[in-house]
Parts: structure tokens; C-alpha cells; sequence
């Protein structure tokens, strides 16, 4: 399989996905802009419930993971109907719901329930009920530009609820490290792009390294939230399963897993931060020696940039390219999400 002849990639993307992931760092400096209005009335929440689902999730993992390192505030990220117990007016909660189309039956609940419960809400969306809720309710809110498929927004979703953080008084990273990202993706946009051959194209060599096996995405304790999303970008885009785990955690299960025959049709790729801790260095050491007794192979994915924004959204633009290119390899239009439309077409029809 070539993924560099460019009439393979155009056919199959007739939606143009590709241009949309080429104009990632645009839609990251365009993220920045964004702000909710009205303005938040809240200052440093000792709870943030990041809701949503889906793509209008992603940012929330990779926000959770910055906050993680610089935050003393728990920021739990809930997908799923209504709000957990804990994020009541009391906890001096902040909840942060993002739905892109803002038709998603979950986080509109999540919204809702906020509401009831007289917790902070902030809502990030390009419009639908969403917007309509916050309008009437003169909610604060971000209008998202439209137009994208959700999974693919993901710069407005990070950058843009990382801002809303901000101006609720917790900063989770400086100008500086928003900057790095930012520069990072625009490479990133050249090194990855289809025009780019294989062989100086990281996204194309892991494509053609996964090729027709099941792709099995291991993080670390920081990268663990990005490998799942390359697992459901993998799935929506290339409409493929795919695997994915976090370590130490899949050490105590999905680690048995890899055995012979299986393994020889699976192909791990592991997200690996050069910042990790030795521990968790340690046992992607032996998980890959255990992988590649078992008859299976491994490709390492090292994040680049020196803050955890840049790490993060740089290997998740690595990801998204991949599982473009697994795509359009299977000859797979990317943009469309059929099953997701029908499955929400019957809940609602029933
Ligand atoms: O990527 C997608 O299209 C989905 O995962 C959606 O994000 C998910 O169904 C939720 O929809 P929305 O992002 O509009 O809230």
C-alpha cells in the first residue's frame, strides 16, 4: 500500500478532512480569542466538572492531564447524564460542558442539572439547544466557529475551556506554554500532511506500520487520556476497533492479552513523554520485550515540546493524522460518522 499518491488520499475524502486538519493550528490560534460571554462569576471554584462526550470530550482529557500537574483543585472529567453528587453548591463546583453541535442528550443533562443545582455552568458550543439553554438562561458561553466534525474542533474545545479555567482564577499553563503548543502544531501540519512522503512522515510510516492489524495505543501516566483518544479517532475516522490503555494500569490486565496468535495481529504504539517517571519507563521497557515475545511489534510515539499542552496536543494531532491516513489506506472517507447518526437517530425517534 502507497499512502503517498495523492489521488488515493482525495478520493477517499471527498469532505476534505484532510484541509481541516492542516488548518489545526489556525483553528488553535483562532481558540484563543474565544471567551465566554457573560463572564464568568466565579473566582478559583474548589471542584471543575469538565462534561461531554465524544469529541467535545477530548479537550477535557487533555486539560484534566494539565491540571493534574499544576492544580490543587480536583478537575474530574464526567461523561454521562447529569452531574456526580459532588459537584453541588456547596463544593463550590464549576462545571465546564462542551457539546459542539450542542444536541447532545448527555450534556444538555449535565447542564440542566448544573441549573437545578445552582452550580456555575459555562457551556462551550458552535450553538444548537446548548446555545439556546445558555441564551435563555443567560449562561455564560462560548460560541464555537461551526462547521467541523466535532472530533476534529478539538483545538477550539482545549484551548478555549483551558481559557475559561483561566479566567475562573486557575491557571493551568502560561502564555508561554500555549505559545509552544501552538508552534508545535503548526509543524506538525507540515510534517504530517499528505503531501509529505512516508518516508520523512511519522503519521504514514505508523499507518503503514498498523496496516490491516488492530491498533493497541498505550499511554503513560500524563500521555494515558491522548491514547484514547487516537483509539476513538482511529474509530470514527478509519472505522476500525482499536485498543487502548494507560500505564501502570493495563500492566494488571490487558497485558495478559498479548499472546501468540493473537499478538501477531495486533500492533502496539506507545506514547511515550521523556519527562515520564523512571517507573513508568521501566514497564514500557518490559511490556515491549513481553509484546515482542508474543510475536506482536511495537512502535514508539515520543511527544514532543517541553510543556505538557505542547506534549499533549502535539501527539494528538499525530494520532489524528494516523488514523487519517488509516483511512484513507482502507479507502475510507473519514468525515462521516454513520453509525453514530443513526444510533442517535432511533433514541430519538424512540
Ligand atoms: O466525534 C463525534 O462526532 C462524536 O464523538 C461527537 O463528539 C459525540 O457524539 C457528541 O456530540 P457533540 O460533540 O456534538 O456533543
Amino acid at each position: 500500500m502507497t499512502l503517498d499518491d495523492p489521488r488515493l488520499i482525495e478520493r477517499a475524502d471527498p469532505h476534505r478532512a484532510r484541509e481541516v486538519l492542516t488548518a489545526f493550528p489556525a483553528q488553535c490560534r483562532c481558540a484563543l480569542t474565544l471567551v465566554a460571554t457573560p463572564p464568568l462569576a466565579i473566582s478559583r471554584p474548589g471542584l471543575v466538572v469538565l462534561a461531554g462526550m465524544g469529541g467535545s470530550a477530548a479537550g477535557a482529557d487533555l486539560l484534566a492531564a494539565c491540571c493534574a500537574e499544576r492544580l490543587d483543585v480536583p478537575v474530574v472529567v464526567h461523561r454521562g447524564y447529569g452531574l456526580p453528587p459532588t459537584a453541588g453548591a456547596g463544593a463550590h463546583a464549576l462545571v465546564v460542558a462542551a457539546s459542539y453541535s450542542g444536541d447532545t442528550e448527555e450534556t444538555l443533562s449535565a447542564v440542566e442539572t448544573a441549573v437545578e443545582r445552582r452550580v456555575p455552568v459555562v457551556a462551550l458550543t458552535t450553538g444548537g439547544r446548548l446555545g439556546e439553554l445558555a441564551r435563555t438562561r443567560g449562561l455564560p458561553w462560548v460560541e464555537l466557529p461551526d462547521g467541523l466534525m466535532p472530533r476534529m474542533a478539538l483545538g477550539y474545545l482545549f484551548l478555549a475551556s483551558q481559557r475559561v479555567l483561566r479566567d475562573a482564577g486557575l491557571a493551568v499553563g502560561g502564555d508561554a506554554e500555549v505559545a509552544e503548543a501552538v508552534d508545535l502544531v503548526s509543524a506538525l501540519a507540515d510534517e504530517l500532511a499528505p503531501a509529505r512522503p512516508a518516508v520523512r512522515n511519522e503519521a504514514k510510516q505508523l499507518a503503514l506500520a498498523v496496516g490491516a492489524r488492530m491498533p493497541a495505543i498505550y499511554g503513560g501516566s500524563a500521555t494515558g487520556g491522548v491514547a484514547y483518544r487516537w483509539k476513538t479517532d482511529i474509530e470514527e475516522n478509519a472505522k476500525r476497533f482499536a485498543l487502548a490503555g494507560a500505564i501502570p494500569e493495563m500492566n494488571h490486565n490487558e497485558v495478559e492479552a498479548w499472546r501468540a496468535p493473537a499478538a501477531k495481529g495486533t500492533h502496539a504504539i506507545l506514547l511515550r513523554d521523556r519527562a515520564e517517571p523512571p517507573e513508568i519507563a521501566r514497564r514500557f521497557t518490559v511490556l515491549r520485550e513481553l509484546i515482542e515475545e508474543a510475536g506482536g511489534d511495537a512502535s514508539e510515539c515520543w511527544a514532543r515540546g517541553a510543556g505538557r499542552p505542547a506534549k499533549l496536543l502535539g501527539l494528538a494531532c499525530l494520532g489524528a493524522w494516523t488514523s487519517y491516513y488509516l483511512a484513507g489506506g482502507g479507502g475510507v472517507d473519514p468525515w462521516p460518522v454513520e453509525r453514530l447518526d443513526e444510533l442517535k437517530r432511533r433514541l430519538r425517534a424512540a
